[in-house]
């Protein structure tokens, strides 16, 4: 997780930028009511995209965070313009540049940001300056400021030492060193990550992982992140969309989303949870509920929707908020209490994680996991975190 950014070194200045006091005043990407439908083979229609609307702060770093298929990449794709969306909005730097009703739809050219894909995008037979070069070249900038421009952000980068080799023969990491620079030279203050790093291995997409992170914040660019890896989003995000089914399920920043899920759905994709499906019997107070279950009353956090008794609820705990205790050390009566066996215990190194059975009133009994900084006590008592945070079923 990561505070917020700040802008100290600049890249070449492109004097269509919008200034750092306009840009405050409004959202650098604003979506609203966006849908995109896919035709099946078969005929059947998808919505890839189902009524997104996501503002996005200048500076800011969005990730969308969801399983394949979930619509990532379409939403990206729609941003970009290289995907022509059914209906919506979207506003890029204050400008339309989508619109269904008003019939815009400019050209990814015409859009002012960079990107920068999973797979590499390089023109093998170019040279790594060439490569970088090419989205000014395009727009026929001067020729002496193309050279300042792509020496600049091949020194940000730390490649300025290739910029005669050609890509193609260059490592996976190198290369997306390369789609970096070529992202960041036209300075458009917006760029589009699209899984950059699921083709490097583990300790390059770690290295350019926080490269790209100190880039932001040097830089301070808006960027908008796809991935699948919650440790990648959790990681880069000051906020993080996370995605079901075309839809954004829940928005929020890494923390926010990690405590307080709003479903089963958002709280299984980020982290590892316990859950406890149950009843509202009680509203204790503004912030906590009573919830009857197979495993007797529980106390649970009301939750963000502040839901009403007779709601059918499902809790959830994170391993790491639950205790594990001497039986001897835990009344009875003492709430969100069971009696647990433990099943198995796995030291992982900066902590044990144990595989526990709990036992019901009623003979039932249900599996939980419980994270314990150093090694836990066989026979033991187990607290269900009190501050189990309640959502939807
Ligand atoms: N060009 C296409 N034609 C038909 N269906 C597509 C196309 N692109 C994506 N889809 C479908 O749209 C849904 C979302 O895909 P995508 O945006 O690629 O998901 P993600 O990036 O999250 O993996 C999936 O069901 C996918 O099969
Ligand atoms: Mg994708």
């Amino acid at each position: 997780m990561r505070s917020s950014t700040s802008a100290t070194v600049t890249v070449p200045g492109d004097s269509t930028v919008p200034s750092a006091s306009t840009a405050a005043q409004q959202p650098t990407v604003s979506v609203s009511g966006l849908r995109k439908m896919f035709r099946r083979r078969d005929g059947e229609t998808v919505p890839a995209v189902d009524s997104i609307s996501l503002d996005v702060k200048s500076g800011e770093f969005v990730v969308l965070l969801g399983p394949s298929g979930c619509g990532k990449s379409t939403l990206l794709r729609c941003i970009a313009g290289l995907e022509q969306p059914d209906s919506g909005v979207i506003k890029l730097h204050g400008r339309t540049s989508f619109s269904s009703a008003e019939s815009v739809d400019l050209p990814p050219e015409k859009r002012r940001l960079g990107m920068m894909f999973q797979t590499y995008a390089l023109w093998p037979h170019m040279s790594v300056f060439d490569n970088v070069a090419y989205p000014l070249r395009a727009r026929r900038t001067p020729r002496p400021e193309v050279e300042r421009r792509v020496q600049h952000v091949l020194d940000l980068v730390g490649i300025s030492e290739l910029r005669r080799q050609y890509s193609g023969q260059m490592s996976g990491g190198q290369q997306q060193r390369v789609a970096l620079a070529r992202a960041l030279v036209s300075n458009e203050g917006l760029i589009l990550f699209d899984e950059p790093l699921s083709n490097v291995d583990a300790k390059v997409r770690e290295l350019l992982r926080r490269e790209i992170i100190k880039m932001q914040q040097e830089i301070g660019f808006t960027a908008i992140y796809v991935t699948h890896d919650q440790t990648e989003a959790m990681e880069m995000a000051d906020r993080i969309a996370v995605m079901e089914r075309g839809r954004i399920a829940q928005i929020g920043a890494p923390r926010e989303i990690y405590e307080r899920p709003v479903s089963r759905y958002v709280g299984r994709f980020i982290g590892t949870t316990n859950e406890l499906a149950g009843r509202v019997t009680q509203i204790v107070d503004s912030e906590t509920v009573r919830v009857a279950t197979d495993l007797g009353d529980v106390f649970a956090a009301r939750g963000d929707d502040g839901v009403k008794v007779g709601a059918e609820v499902v809790m959830l705990a994170r391993p790491e908020s639950c205790r594990l205790e001497p039986r001897s050390d835990t009344a009875d009566d003492t709430v969100n209490t069971w009696d647990v066996t433990v099943t198995k215990s796995m030291f992982l190194g900066m902590h044990t994680e144990h595989l526990v059975r709990l036992q019901g009133r009623r003979s039932t009994s249900s599996c939980a996991r419980i994270r314990t900084e150093g090694c836990g006590r066989l026979e033991t008592a187990c607290a269900f975190a009190s501050d189990a945070a309640t959502c939807e079923r």
